[in-house]
């Protein structure tokens, strides 16, 4: 092969790899989630935690928090591509689990609520000595993390014939985009660069202020309330697809500019939900590893 085909070949292999709006939450929401939820772990649950934590990242959750989206890419790993999403009926703006909950080939379960099930109750039986000694508890660990997070992004259950999004192309002040990847990483991004210098610290702090003592202090206790697991996963989704139709797919057209006005009424909602994808991560590892030992009603 001649020099040109090979620099053909490697460029298209890196655009592969860095295809926008393919991914889910950004690495920064991502982040943001875990170190939410593991600032909240108790004692039990953190030791837990780290000891399935390969030693590199020294106890860092929130550092292989975006594993599932690197991987996804790998032969071996293609069966996880559609535990990041859900898509539902266009404009229905509804979730039924035994309606939606499948992948293309229409193969039950394969979904982001399904996968959030499967791997928090293959945790809990790891916890409980029953599990299945082939699975690899570290990977259910990053995967769980990892959904929790997907579930509360409002495009990750989306309609269908858009792909959450990913198909209406717009841009973004002056750069080019999709819906989708506005809400996984634009808003995020812009955010840090107006309000928290570019700072993700900054930002995390702001948020641990706003559910601690600010303005979503009183609505904690519901968000993480859950005593059925696989009726608060089913919740979560339904939220995401409401705020969807609601905030994300409201008055956008493909080829429109979205600017400060989409930004400013967006950009609460985001960070809501990084908030409540924090705190019920945290409330689902507390329950699996915490010291009561209690668990959930069937998690699965
Ligand atoms: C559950 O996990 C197992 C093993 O990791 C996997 O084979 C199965 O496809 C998963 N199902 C879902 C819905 O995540
Ligand atoms: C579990 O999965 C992780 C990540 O894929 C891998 O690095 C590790 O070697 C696996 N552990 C075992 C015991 O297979
Ligand atoms: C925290 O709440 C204040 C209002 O009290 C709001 O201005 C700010 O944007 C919120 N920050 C985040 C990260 O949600």
């Amino acid at each position: 092969m001649g020099r040109l085909a090979w620099g053909c070949l490697v460029m298209g292999f890196v655009m592969f790899l860095t295809v926008p709006g393919a991914l889910a939450w950004s690495k920064e929401g991502h982040e943001l989630t875990c170190r939410i939820a593991q600032s909240l772990l108790e004692a039990e649950a953190e030791e837990a935690v780290k000891k399935l934590l390969p030693d590199y990242v020294e106890g860092d959750l929130s550092a292989l928090c975006v594993w599932p989206d690197r991987i996804r890419i790998l032969y071996k790993y293609r069966w996880t591509s559609p535990l990041h999403y859900i898509n539902t009926p266009d404009n229905e703006c509804s979730f039924d689990y035994s309606r939606d909950c499948h992948n293309a080939n229409g193969v039950k379960d394969m979904c982001v609520a399904g996968a959030i099930k499967n791997f928090t109750s293959q945790l809990q039986d790891y916890r409980q000595g029953t599990g299945d000694s082939r699975l690899n508890m570290t990977e259910a660990l990053l995967f769980l993390s990892h959904f929790v997070g997907d579930i509360h992004q409002p495009l990750h259950v989306g309609f269908t014939s858009d792909e959450g999004g990913n198909t209406i192309a717009l841009r973004w002040f002056r750069r080019k985009s999709n819906l989708h990847h506005v809400w996984d990483k634009e808003i995020i991004v812009d955010a840090l660069k107006d309000y928290y210098e570019k700072d993700l610290e900054l930002l995390l702090e702001d948020l641990q202020r706003n559910y601690t003592d600010g303005i979503w202090s009183d609505d904690v206790p519901s968000w993480s309330h859950c005593e059925d697991l696989s009726n608060c996963v089913d919740g979560w989704a339904k939220e995401s697809i409401q705020v969807a139709c609601r905030w994300a797919y409201k008055g956008v057209e493909a080829g429109m500019t979205l600017s400060d006005e989409y930004f400013n009424t967006r950009m609460p909602w985001v960070m809501k939900r990084i908030a409540q994808g924090g705190i019920r991560l945290a409330m689902i590892l507390n329950q699996v590893f915490g010291a009561s030992q209690e668990g959930f009603v069937a998690a699965a």
